[in-house]
């Protein structure tokens, strides 16, 4: 069954994949990403390949905007029955050179902005008593990561937050997991690799038991499922898709 779907941070990397596999499903998206001209491109490369896509601009920080941009995606194609939060910013600082701006600036947009978009799309899933929330979070706030205390902080409350909701949400016909990547080949795991923050992607690789990085396909075939009517029992868990990484 179509539905409409809305995948914040989808003009790249995960939410990218995530909006080709959701498209490839049948579902019509809603491409929000901070970034519009890459957004649009995403749109019209999905529409390229037949699907239904809409490009919409916020920052995921900003409530008034995330409700501007899901009342375009709703006005284009209708109630949402579908959210991913993807969006998402990372960085490594040790701690005591970490600054109140730097944290605020990362839960605001990991963690408040998760909860703006979950918060100004839910009521749809309500009303049509049918609903699927995923968060993407990250194995850095299931295992903690060195010199990302304001990311894994961030990242644990995506967590904490997903199990909650899907409890609140169960009896609702609404599912919400959440997918805690490790490290998957992305255009933030590149700039973090070319900032030397990370090891090249052969090092990487070696802390997988699989032996491999993770790929945007990996994480959207897993996502696609979780958004599907057959995944209509699975909720409030936490689905690694990391090669073994995180057990
Ligand atoms: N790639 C990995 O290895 C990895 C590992 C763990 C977790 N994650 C998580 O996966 C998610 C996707 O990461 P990615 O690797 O695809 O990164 P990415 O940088 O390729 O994509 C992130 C997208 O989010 C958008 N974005 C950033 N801030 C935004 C904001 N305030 N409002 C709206 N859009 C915003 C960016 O413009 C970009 O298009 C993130 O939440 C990240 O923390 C990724």
């Amino acid at each position: 069954m179509s539905r409409v779907a809305v995948v914040t941070g989808g003009a790249s990397g995960l939410g990218l994949s995530i909006c080709e596999h959701l498209a490839r499903n049948g579902h019509r998206v809603g491409v929000l990403d901070l970034e519009i001209g890459a957004a649009e491109k995403a749109a019209a490369d999905l529409r390229a390949k037949g699907a239904e896509a809409v490009a919409v601009a916020a920052d995921v920080s900003d409530r008034e905007a995330v409700d501007k941009a899901l009342d375009e995606v709703r006005s284009a194609f209708g109630p949402l029955g579908i959210l991913v939060t993807s969006a998402g910013v990372s960085g490594f600082v040790p701690f005591q050179e970490l600054t109140a701006e730097v944290w605020a600036r990362t839960l605001a947009v990991n963690l408040t902005g998760t909860f703006h978009c979950v918060q100004s799309a839910i009521p749809d899933m309500v009303e049509a008593g049918w609903g699927r929330v995923v968060t993407i979070s990250s194995a850095a706030g299931q295992t903690g990561a060195l010199r990302q205390v304001h990311y894994s902080a961030s990242k644990g409350g995506v967590i904490a937050m997903t199990k909650t909701l899907a409890l609140e949400y169960a009896a609702k016909g609404i599912t919400v997991n959440t997918i805690p990547p490790f490290t998957a080949d992305t255009p933030l795991m590149r700039s973090m690799q070319e900032s030397k923050y990370l090891p090249p992607a052969e090092v990487l690789a070696r802390m997988v038991p699989a032996g491999r990085l993770g790929t945007g396909d990996d994480i959207g075939a897993m996502c696609a499922f979780l958004c599907s009517d057959e995944a209509g029992y699975v909720t409030g868990q936490v689905i690694g898709v990391n090669g073994g990484a995180v057990t």
